[in-house]
């Protein structure tokens, strides 16, 4: 497949970083995903928007358009099919001789870009969705999860604790007994007919599936939203556990723990939040 390293387009298997990438070295950079379905970007604005706040909170300085960023996801997404795509970019603090911790000065942005294959657009059908089992976990995670820092070791550890136990995400709870998020997704319970969700903190990532979704919600007002706290007591007793992220949108989870989530089918509400998501996504 095509990829864009630092300006330019070429074969996956041309793009080379030296090993002295602080990317590599210290998981130092931001990255972004953002869907791509037959060409549309989806969510382009807010990506970018929250790919330059990551940049700034960790003092990288890249002098990029939201209109270059475009011309690559365009690019991209051409030579690679156009079909339903995740369009990956990543953000490293570049390249250095030494390997110091402190930011070293005027090394340049190692800027890459690659697209991968994402589901289909899913589909607001209860009797067809896929449905996800997940695992849940104290968050081990750190203190800056608004970031989205490609330092993943923890999300990685989390995810990979759901594969171990047969599920596909890992919900995290905080200190307090919180919920927080899912080790890759937005994580949310459904409770007579209201969507609740934690609100944004430094404890979990802002996702842009999230901001449209709560966003798009709001606007149609037949389903009533909360940005609040999640007790693990709230959590087990919940009619409907939906994750949500750019490749999965808002997806089903039916099984917590090896335990049915309500009645251990989709639920209601997910069918008709999924059908204004797809409405409404933009
Ligand atoms: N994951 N929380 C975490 C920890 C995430 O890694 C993600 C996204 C989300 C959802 O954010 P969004 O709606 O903006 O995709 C929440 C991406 C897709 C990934 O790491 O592949």
């Amino acid at each position: 497949s095509t990829v864009y390293l630092n300006g330019e387009y070429m074969p996956m298997s041309e793009a080379k970083i030296s090993p002295m990438d602080r990317g590599f070295l210290f998981g130092d950079g931001i990255y972004e995903v953002v869907p791509s379905y037959n060409g549309r970007l989806v969510g382009f604005a807010p990506h970018f928007d929250r790919m330059n706040d990551g940049m700034k909170s960790i003092g990288i300085e890249l002098d990029m358009s939201h209109d270059e960023w475009r011309e690559i996801s365009e690019k991209l997404s051409e030579a690679n099919g156009a079909g339903n795509l995740g369009i990956y970019y990543h953000v490293s603090r570049g390249t250095d001789t030494k390997r110091t911790h402190n930011y070293p000065a005027g090394v340049k942005p190692t800027v890459f870009a690659f697209a991968f294959e994402i589901p289909a657009e899913p589909v607001a059908d209860k009797t067809k969705a896929k449905s996800y089992s997940v695992s849940t976990s104290d968050d081990l995670r750190w203190k800056r999860c608004n970031i989205k820092s490609t330092a993943l070791l923890g999300n990685v550890l989390h995810y990979q604790q759901g594969i171990d136990d047969g599920n596909q995400e890992c919900i995290l709870f905080n200190a307090e007994g919180f919920m927080t998020e899912g080790s890759s997704t937005n994580a949310y319970i459904v409770k007579d007919g209201v969507v609740i969700t934690p609100a944004l903190s430094t404890q979990l990532l802002p996702g842009i599936t999230r901001l449209m979704l709560l966003d798009i919600l709001r606007k149609d007002g037949s389903i009533q939203v909360e940005e609040r706290p999640v007790s693990r007591a709230e959590f087990d007793a919940a009619d409907e556990v939906w994750l949500s992220s750019s490749s999965k949108e808002v997806a089903a989870v039916v099984s917590v723990d090896g335990k049915p989530v309500g009645n251990g089918q989709i639920g209601d509400v997910w069918e008709k939040a999924q059908a204004l998501f797809s409405a409404g996504k933009y």
